[in-house]
């Protein structure tokens, strides 16, 4: 069964193509992480324009590099939400034409879901339940309870800004660039993460996340050290209480459900020290820890055809009429 991934819910214009849900024969993405950069975000309407530009090249080469054709697709899985409206929109409108013109079924995908899928498609497995799930990217921060292909319990959630976004500003803030996740693993790489002391928002308090007083915390360290800031400790630092964050409600959750997977996913868990931090914690717990390669945890579509594949008995009405969604939460309809 071969299905075609399309994504376009940001700055990544992505297509794949899959087989049978855990074999990925090509895998492509148009980044436009140039294009924004000098805007130090992404700006809608000019993803908008470079999606459109991108995605029919990118899905010549996608079926030329899987030795395939058009005709060889059995059904198409879309990214319909969340996400940027006018984005989400092209690969939407792409998907749908191409879904009416082959006469093949059409999945809308949720974006957020599918980072989990991306866990385990990196291990050439169809997803286990019921497992801990933990989505952090630019946009969410959401720990989760799985017990089935769209079955999710919320368990925490973020109250201000995402893990993401929290690198993205503090980067733009120390004027290390864009996007902010790398610069800042790369920058606090050889640094004390113990020189500075940052709080942990939220410790203890139950099941919540919030990162914008650890943004206000970074930024008045930032003031009060002038130009005596060692930026690689600083950077060390913050991926340290980050980490423990994270470490912290996911315990939690081992301990609250029973589960024997904790799947991490998401531009965000391409992080070093947070994947270290919480293999330790799966070891401590023996529970299997499972991890999206580096490209498997930013925006792409083979998590989008996979996660379509796995659901797409979940699917109801005429997926043709489907719209895009900016905001849409795990599980629902
Ligand atoms: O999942 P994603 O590609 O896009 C969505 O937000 O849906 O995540 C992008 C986010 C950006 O905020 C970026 O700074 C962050 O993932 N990121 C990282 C790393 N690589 C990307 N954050 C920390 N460490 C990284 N190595
Ligand atoms: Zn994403």
């Amino acid at each position: 069964m071969i299905t075609l991934g399309i994504e376009s819910s940001c700055d990544d214009t992505s297509i794949a193509i899959i087989k049978d849900g855990i074999t990925i024969l090509t895998s492509m993405v148009s980044s436009q992480i140039e294009i924004h950069k000098r805007f130090g975000g992404v700006v809608p309407e000019v993803a908008s324009r470079k999606h459109l530009e991108a995605i029919l090249p990118l899905l010549n080469e996608a079926l030329n590099a899987a030795s395939i054709t058009l005709n060889d697709i059995d059904q198409i899985a879309v990214t319909s939400g969340p996400g940027l409206l006018g984005p989400l929109l092209i690969g939407l409108t792409t998907a749908k034409a191409l879904a009416w013109y082959l006469k093949k079924p059409l999945i809308p995908v949720n974006h957020i879901e599918a980072h989990l899928t991306a866990s385990f498609l990196a291990a050439s497995k169809k997803p286990e339940y019921p497992f801990i799930g933990l989505i952090v990217s630019g946009g969410h921060s959401n720990l989760v309870y799985a017990t089935g292909p769209r079955k999710f319990e919320c368990l925490a959630r973020t109250l201000d800004d995402a893990p993401g976004e929290l690198f993205d500003k503090i980067a733009r803030h120390l004027g290390l660039g864009y996007p902010g996740g790398p610069v800042i693993q790369k920058e606090g790489e050889n640094g004390d993460p113990h020189r500075y002391t940052l709080p942990m928002p939220m410790r203890k308090k139950g099941y919540v996340f919030s990162f914008s007083g650890l943004k206000t915390a970074v930024i008045r360290i930032t003031q009060q050290e002038g130009k005596n800031l060692n930026c690689a400790d600083l950077c060390a630092a913050l991926q340290y209480v980050v980490a423990e964050i994270f470490a912290e409600k996911i315990e939690m959750a081992l301990k609250d459900r029973p589960a024997k997977t904790i799947a991490m996913a998401g531009g965000v868990a391409a992080n070093k020290v947070l994947r270290e931090r919480i293999k330790k914690l799966a070891d401590k717990h023996r529970v299997d820890l499972l991890l999206p390669t580096i490209h498997l945890c930013t925006d792409n579509a083979a998590m989008i055809a996979a996660h379509g594949y796995f659901s797409a008995n979940t699917v109801s009405g005429n997926p043709l009429e489907v719209n895009a969604v900016a905001n849409w939460e795990m599980g629902e309809g």
